[in-house]
């Protein structure tokens, strides 16, 4: 048997980059998987890609009702839950002084409002399942460089409300744990990655050599999603090759 045969897991931003590899690594595992995002055609061409075990639900993270609204359909269609994965996220940076009030909340409605908004919902279905949560969060919750003050404070909150949320749902059987990426080949990427000598610096400053790849990032998250991890709660793991340490 596969390991995560008639599970049920739900990730946003489903439909590309990071959670596009994290679905597939799931349905791979025999789990049915819900796939979120605010682009329907987008993800349409992910579940038919990935198969008949892949659907999704069209929703924004940073918009109040939508996390209700995902978790209601999501158990009107499989009637359980089991892994909730918080992968939307946006990477604005910049400098402070260039960055508008309506960048800086729309970053922490979409990185921080939206996975605690979600979790929230989930958690009935999740004790229900003695489930998990693994949030995507990133190696720049540690990294301390200019022009990162909003996106790195970002993922440090949540970061840190994955801790909290340990010890608050551990009594319910509930584990939450995070993934902190470090520069990975996605979407959010593609412009930096257009500039050979800002790929060398980042190759440079990772310990293996190497950008890291969507799937390199799914495997940490089904290693903790998974029964083996059952006794690891609270830890934020880095999956960037050494990067930021
Ligand atoms: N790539 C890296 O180097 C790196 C490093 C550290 C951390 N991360 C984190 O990894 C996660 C995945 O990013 P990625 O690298 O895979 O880039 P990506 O391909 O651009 O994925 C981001 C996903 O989030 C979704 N999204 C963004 N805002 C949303 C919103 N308000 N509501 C619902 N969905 C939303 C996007 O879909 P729609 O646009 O269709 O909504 C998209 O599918 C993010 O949290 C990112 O911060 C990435």
């Amino acid at each position: 048997m596969r390991n995560f045969e008639n599970k049920v897991v739900l990730i946003t931003g489903g439909g590309t980059g990071i959670g596009k590899a994290t679905a597939s690594a799931f349905v791979a595992e025999g789990a049915n998987v819900v796939i979120t995002g605010r682009r329907q055609t987008v993800l349409e061409e992910t579940a038919r890609e990935l198969g008949e075990l892949v659907h999704f639900i069209v929703g924004d993270v940073s918009k109040k009702g939508d996390h209700k609204r995902i978790i209601d359909e999501t158990i009107g269609k499989f009637g359980r839950l089991d892994v909730l994965v918080n992968g939307a996220g946006t990477g604005a940076m910049g400098p402070l002084s260039e960055t508008s009030d309506e960048v800086i909340e729309s970053t922490y409605r979409t990185n921080v409002f939206g996975p605690l908004s979600l979790i929230r919902e989930a958690i009935p279905q999740l004790v229900n399942t003695k489930g998990n949560v693994i949030n995507i969060t990133s190696v720049m919750s540690n990294g301390v460089m200019p022009g990162s003050a909003m996106y790195s404070s970002s993922k440090a909150a949540l970061d840190h409300a994955t801790r909290c949320l340990a010890a608050e749902l551990g009594p319910s059987g509930v584990r939450v744990n995070a993934v902190a990426p470090g520069f990975t080949a996605t979407d959010i990427t593609a412009e930096l990655r257009k500039d050979e000598q800002m790929v060398g610096m980042f190759v440079g400053q990772t310990p293996m050599g190497r950008l890291g790849e969507p799937s390199d990032i799914a495997n940490a998250v089904l290693l903790l999603a998974g029964e083996k991890a059952e006794w690891v709660t609270g830890q934020i793991v880095q999956a960037g090759g050494g990067m930021m340490l």
